[in-house]
């Protein structure tokens, strides 16, 4: 049994170096030398040696790491972990002010941000102590890495405070890894013969995700807390809430400013412009945001985005270099890609060796040729393209581009539509676009099958296993065993993984069949119109186009997917083995009163934000929508409404003002079940 004194020993230990982790790592002004600091961890070190069972969860020997984890479990973020709007000029920033301020009716005070450019990360403070940290995934899941979180130093495992707003709290984040750390880990990686990391923020996003933590702590990753996805009662500003938080030892950016009015914005925008590129990290424009939470939370959030912040992104920095060859990329809807393969560059921390050229008129029309130097930009998107060449550069030595008459993957004539820019395989089997298929449908954001990447669907296809995507559930252990880098272990999770993907909500299911135009918005309208696949590929365009958001584009793409034969046969499939094909909730229709009604908010309401009265709606059995048009049913005025009142007036559509909606919910709404009560009781 250790002794008392021992205990207090710990205690005392672990707060002095969890005061000097704080001092070094988040103020950046330690108060005791190197040596002084190391004197102190070995000394807890070999006291938490002999008592193993003594060490705690907050204890500062904990950040080098643990065993290796099976994997990261799963963690639901709620509310979601939402991204920004991005906008790239100061007349976007006026247009966004304009919009706050009609909505609110008064000159909102923005607290701006520089915007780091690593990773979102949600942590979880239980008690004050660190007890969950997770990825952002797709917004609403995302990944468990506690174990590698809590390896950040400036990440501290309790907080410094009993200020009971931070007893239980969850803030977000950006984890980056600093420009030096970055070049020095592919210094290393180099000489290791290791593939290298394109940029500080790919390899941030590729050492959260490794499976030993202990290799984690080597990586000096570092971070910025910058939101509270709750804000706490009797805190009104999001500002001071980040002073309250920093002095609780969570370390947030010290470049956050007050700005009083969008003036003052608008300065902080050009003051960092140049500033940015002496700073340790990467940054890649700034963040406005209305300060005050309760108008946070008058303004609310679309499907996406808070309507309250905007991102800015500073213009994106160009380089030269010389296109070194031509080739064509078939994706998974047949469109061939030109691409330049390039002598590669550093751009924006990035190593660029290929770059889009959209399409064969962009090449015509920006005179691109195999040979030439060209300027080549990387913009707010992942993929970099070629913006022009440099004529005077030409030796007469540089070969104007054709495109190919015959498809890159297999072979078949290539065709172009009248009117149409692209060129196009329309051969459906090309092992391109099956590929293609099989990877956006195995994709994270759709079935999320985990192990199911690009490497391994290429080879799957490359053997003949996969034709389609169907044949993925048909997959056997002797297939899968015998295949390059798959042991017993990895062929065992990804039939697991295979197997779990079954359960994927019926929207996930629908976005992964790959149909034309619809994307995950589209889906989600789609699941909570039909309900099931039986009813969704019964459909018809006359019935498509009544539904609200769905034009005739979209539905055109719909019918003609479900009318091909080889889809049928597909969906068939899936429905064999069990995909989830949907609920058929007719019984609930009848007893859903808003069931098949669509509702579009406008202004300000006094009782709920956007969100609340969009889950009335949608527990109802309504759905909400954006934009006005005459498929709406009802549109419901706040304070301030904007031009969809307007709108509504003129398309003659049914208007309720906020007493009224108010009569329609609590009208209608359903008795609370008591797990449903208790549930909402247990949120902190
Ligand atoms: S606020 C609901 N503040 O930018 C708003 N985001 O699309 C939540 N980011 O990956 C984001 N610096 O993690 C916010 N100071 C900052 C940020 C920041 C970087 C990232 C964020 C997300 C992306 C937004």
């Amino acid at each position: 049994m250790p002794s008392k004194e021992i205990v207090e020993k710990i205690k005392k230990l672990c707060n002095t170096i969890n005061y000097h982790n704080y001092r070094y790592y988040v103020l950046n002004q330690p108060v005791v030398s190197d040596y002084e600091y190391d004197m102190l961890l070995k000394e807890l070190e070999t006291i938490e040696k002999e008592h193993p069972e003594l060490i705690s969860p907050d204890s500062p020997t904990q950040k080098v790491g643990g065993e290796p984890v099976e994997g990261f479990p799963p963690v639901e973020h709620e509310p979601a972990m939402l991204s920004l709007d991005n906008t790239y000029s100061e007349d976007e920033i006026i247009a966004f002010h304009k919009r706050v301020k009609k909505a609110l009716g008064i000159e909102p005070s923005y607290t701006t941000e520089l915007k780091v450019d690593g990773l979102a990360v949600s942590l979880l403070y239980r008690d004050f102590i660190l007890t969950q940290a997770s990825t952002r995934g797709n917004g609403r899941v995302g990944d468990d890495i506690t174990q590698n979180i809590k390896t950040i130093r400036s990440v501290p495992l309790k907080l410094i405070s009993d200020d009971k707003i931070l007893k239980n709290i969850e803030v977000r984040g950006e984890a980056f890894m600093p420009r030096d750390a970055f070049i020095e880990l592919n210094r290393e990686r180099e000489k290791k013969k290791l593939p290298l990391f394109a940029n500080p923020r790919n390899s941030a996003a590729g050492s959260l995700k490794l499976l030993d933590s202990r290799e984690v702590a080597k990586r000096n990753l570092d971070i910025f807390i910058h939101s509270i996805p709750i804000p706490a009662k009797g805190i009104n500003s999001h500002f001071s809430m980040l002073k309250i938080i920093n002095r609780a030892g969570l370390k947030t950016n010290p470049y956050n400013r007050f700005c009083k009015t969008i003036e003052d914005v608008l300065r902080y925008r050009t003051e960092w412009e140049n500033k940015r590129k002496t700073l340790p990290y990467e940054v890649d424009g700034i963040v406005i945001k209305v300060d005050r939470y309760e108008f946070q939370i008058a303004l609310g959030s679309t499907e996406k985005n808070p309507r309250w912040a905007i991102a800015y992104k500073y213009p994106a920095e160009q380089a030269t270099t010389k296109v070194l060859n031509i080739v064509t990329q078939v994706g998974r809807t047949g469109i061939i890609t030109p691409v330049a393969i390039l002598n590669p560059v550093f751009l924006s921390g990035s190593k660029i060796s290929r770059a889009t050229l959209h399409n064969a008129d962009e090449i015509e029309r920006k005179d691109i040729r195999i040979g030439d130097s060209v300027f080549i930009e990387k913009g707010g998107e992942v993929i970099p393209e070629v913006l022009k060449s440099i004529p005077e550069d030409r030796t007469g030595k540089e070969k104007v581009f054709m495109m190919p008459d015959k498809c890159s993957s297999c072979g078949s004539k290539v065709v172009k539509y009248e009117g149409e820019v692209a060129y196009r395989c329309i051969n459906v089997g090309c092992p391109a676009q099956v590929k293609g298929r099989i990877i956006h449908f195995a994709a994270r954001n759709a079935m999320d099958i985990d192990g199911l990447g690009e490497k391994l669907v290429n080879q799957l296809v490359d053997i003949g296993l996969l034709k389609n995507y169907a044949d993925i559930y048909y997959l056997k252990r002797e297939d899968l065993i015998s295949l390059e880098r798959m042991g017993e272990k990895s062929v065992y999770n990804l039939i697991a993984a295979i197997e779990e993907s079954k359960e994927r909500d019926f929207a996930r299911v629908i976005f992964a069949l790959g149909i034309g135009d619809v994307g995950t918005h589209t889906a989600r309208i789609l699941t909570s119109h039909f309900k099931t696949m039986k009813r969704l590929r019964r459909t018809s365009f006359e019935e498509l186009i009544q539904i609200s958001e769905i034009g005739p584009v979209v539905a055109e793409s719909i019918v003609k997917f479900f009318k091909d034969k080889e889809n049928k046969a597909i969906i068939s499939r899936l429905e064999e083995v069990g995909v989830n094909m949907g609920k058929d909730t007719k019984e609930k229709k009848t007893s859903e009163p808003l069931s098949g009604k669509t509702f579009v908010l406008t202004g300000t309401l006094s009782s709920f934000t956007r969100d609340e009265a969009t889950r009335h709606i949608e527990k109802l059995g309504g759905s909400v929508s954006s934009s006005v048009s005459k498929k709406t049913d009802f549109v419901v005025i706040g304070e301030s409404p904007g031009s969809k009142y307007d709108k509504a007036k003129e398309l003659g559509v049914n208007i309720l003002n906020e007493k009224e909606f108010k009569e329609i919910i609590s009208n209608n709404e359903p008795q609370r079940t008591q797990s449903s009560q208790r549930k909402e009781r247990e949120k902190p």
